[in-house]
């Protein structure tokens, strides 16, 4: 990785900044607020989509001011391509029981929708109270499923990004900012 000016260049390919860290972090305190005021009195379960939404769910909880607690699962999609693979792969479990429960998932980015689609499905098979779904990214003009976001951080354009856990090739996720691939 090579940085020039506020660029990064990865196997020359040029990545600009999109989010800043101070943007990102407002945002996620502004969901973390609202969230909390629709669920006071409840005891929700934040189940984070790993690996990506590991550091959104992490800055996320700080700013929830009711009782909750936290799960995660694992899922696959990408492999190590820019483009979505079109399939998804359970890869770890969910350890805690959500019949009954308040679950909310947290995703780093819905980008065709298709993981939310097949979450949706593996719910299907328990029983919670509720879920609903809290995405840090959003990128519209990808959306190929029919899904309900009910909490979005931030709607971008639909290219490539990376940071704040997002990933390419699995490196990068450490950024605290991020950015976008340039056309
Ligand atoms: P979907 O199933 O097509 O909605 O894609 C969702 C998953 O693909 C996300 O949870 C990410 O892990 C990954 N993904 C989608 N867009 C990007 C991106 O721009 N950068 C890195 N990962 C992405
Ligand atoms: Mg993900």
């Amino acid at each position: 990785m090579n940085k020039q000016n506020n660029k990064l260049i990865i196997n020359g390919d040029v990545f600009v900044p999109l989010l800043s860290e101070e943007q990102i972090q407002k945002r996620v305190k502004e969901l973390g607020e609202q969230i909390s005021k629709d669920y006071k009195g409840k005891v929700p379960v934040f189940i984070g989509v790993l690996n990506g939404a590991f550091i959104f769910m992490s800055d996320l909880i700080k700013n929830i001011d009711i009782e909750c607690e936290i799960d995660f699962f694992k899922l696959s999609s990408y492999g190590d391509s820019k483009i979505s693979s079109g399939k998804v792969k359970l890869l770890k479990e969910l350890n805690c029981d959500v019949n009954g429960r308040d679950i909310i998932i947290v995703e780093d980015i819905v980008d065709t929708g298709l993981s939310i689609k097949y979450i949706e499905e593996l719910f299907s098979k328990h029983t919670p109270n509720s879920m609903r779904v809290v995405s840090l990214l959003v990128k519209p003009e990808s959306l190929k499923y029919d899904v309900k976001i009910d909490y979005i951080g931030f709607k971008i354009p639909s290219q490539f990004v990376i940071g704040y856990g997002l990933d390419y090739q699995q490196k990068y996720r450490n950024l605290s900012s991020i950015y976008v691939l340039s056309e």
